[in-house]
């Protein structure tokens, strides 16, 4: 994988350059590379299966991607309907999918609004992936169903806080984000954290969360880069090194 250096790359490497404004070749660094440029969008209904695929493809190691595709369409479409969800994607010129980002702006009430709202949906598809993969249905059970049941019962049990509680204990997490590799390298992946990090402070949150491999699979220095922090390190349910980041908001007060 090539990175550019932050000195090589241009706003038009990321975003269109405005109408009738041409990129000069004879003053343009970027001039002879692939520099398609590349729009950050609020995603739509019709973005769910590049957004699955992308997560298949890139963030293959998850309990979820391991329950298809139909399960991982009906789990991005969720950041897309919660009114706590937050789902961009980047698009080519020819409207192609290059990369997409998902999380929420308040995790507790995202995961409250998918138990009343969508747990149908939801169950239904993973429930028909665990009968079809019964060794996965299996490790379901024997790793994440009490833990599920359990977080179930204090989200119902917990009362609806009103609306400023709810903002001032909110943490945001981010949830995934991928970039196709042929637009690795070109500030793709830095533009939607940027974006995911708006969204976050419009909704007026305070601070953000997320969790990455902590080996050279993670993407730990993405984040860095990003001034994200590292704040812990733990093995997961699948007895995996994962490191914990956060980010805070402060004038968001
Ligand atoms: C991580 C990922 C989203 C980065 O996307 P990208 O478009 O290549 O990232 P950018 O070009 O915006 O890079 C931003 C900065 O992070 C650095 N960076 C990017 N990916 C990196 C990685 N895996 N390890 C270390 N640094 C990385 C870049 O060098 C750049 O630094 P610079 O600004 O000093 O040059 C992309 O590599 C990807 O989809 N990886 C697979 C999925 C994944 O790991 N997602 C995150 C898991 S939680």
């Amino acid at each position: 994988m090539t990175f550019f250096p932050r000195s090589e790359r241009r706003e038009e490497d990321i975003f269109p350059a405005p109408p009738g404004v041409a990129p000069d070749p004879s003053t343009d660094p970027a001039a002879g590379r692939d520099t398609k440029a590349i729009s950050i969008e609020v995603a739509q209904a019709n973005d769910v299966a590049s957004m699955a695929r992308l997560h298949a493809e890139f963030l293959p190691h998850g309990f979820f991607v391991e329950l298809g595709p139909r399960f991982l369409r009906t789990f991005h479409r969720t950041f897309i309907h919660s009114p706590f969800g937050i789902a961009f994607v980047a698009r080519g010129t020819s409207n192609e999918r290059l990369g997409m980002i998902v999380g929420t702006t308040d995790n507790a009430a995202h995961y409250r609004w998918l138990l009343r709202k969508r747990w149908l949906p939801l169950a239904a598809s993973g429930l028909a992936s665990l009968l079809v993969r019964p060794r996965l249905g299996v490790r379901f059970f024997r790793t994440r169903v009490m833990r599920y049941l359990r977080g179930m019962r204090r989200n119902l049990a917990q009362e609806r806080p009103s609306e400023t509680s709810e903002k001032n204990g909110a943490v945001a997490v981010l949830a995934h984000v991928a970039v196709d590799p042929a637009a690795r390298g070109r500030g793709v992946g830095a533009a939607l954290v940027r974006r995911f990090e708006e969204a976050v402070r419009a909704a007026g949150t305070r601070k953000a969360s997320l969790v990455t491999f902590a080996a050279e699979e993670g993407a730990g220095p993405f984040y860095e880069a990003l001034g994200w922090h590292r704040t812990a390190e733990r093995a997961d349910h699948d007895g995996r090194e994962i490191a914990y980041y956060e980010r805070q908001f402060v004038d968001n007060a």
